[in-house]
């Protein structure tokens, strides 16, 4: 398994549609194994294939990304991922991404999705998700046609969030030049 680039807010990658995969051999499968990798190394609890630079309608998640207790993982790939049904319900969920590093926001979601998938193996499969499972398959759903966290935010909190991330970049280059 191989850890993959992360591709960060603004690269336009991340806001392209990704088309479907139609099938699912075995090197999709060794990209499902690299993805979950990376995510588990840089601390996510989930990632959507255009942050890795790929558009294809791939996903994966794990509500418990435990380092610890490795047994405690429950990990999930999903090829061509959509909410089929949704609660009129919603919560509220500070949420952060892998691609806007250090920046957490408020984002209103939907308490309780079911969606419809295919999985590593090519089976069609249901999951009637809530809780936490059920906010980070919206926000990687979202990713798949290019919409971020952010974009859930009003004007005036979303530029108030990327003017923290300039300066949270700032901030990392200087340690950098520093050492
Ligand atoms: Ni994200």
């Amino acid at each position: 398994m191989s850890v993959l680039k992360l591709y960060e807010y603004p690269e336009p990658i991340l806001r392209q549609k990704c088309e479907k995969v139609s099938k699912v051999d075995d090197a999709l499968r060794r990209f499902l194994d690299d993805m979950l990798e990376t995510m588990y190394v840089d601390k996510g609890c989930g990632l959507a294939a255009p942050q890795v630079g790929c558009t294809k309608r791939i996903i994966v998640v794990d509500p418990n990304p435990s380092d610890e207790d490795l047994s405690a993982r429950q990990p999930l790939h999903l090829i061509n991922p959509e909410i089929i049904w949704h609660s009129d319900e919603t919560v509220l969920f500070n949420e952060g991404c892998l691609s806007l590093p250090d920046q957490r926001a408020e984002v209103e979601r939907f308490e309780k999705v079911r969606v419809h998938y295919t999985d590593y193996n090519g089976d069609e499969q249901e999951i009637l998700a809530n809780d936490l499972l059920a906010i980070i398959l919206q926000h990687e759903i979202d990713h798949l046609d290019g919409i971020l966290y952010i974009d859930h935010l009003s004007r005036l909190k979303r530029s108030r969030l990327l003017n923290k991330l300039d300066k949270y970049r700032n901030e990392c280059k200087k340690t950098k030049s520093a050492q």
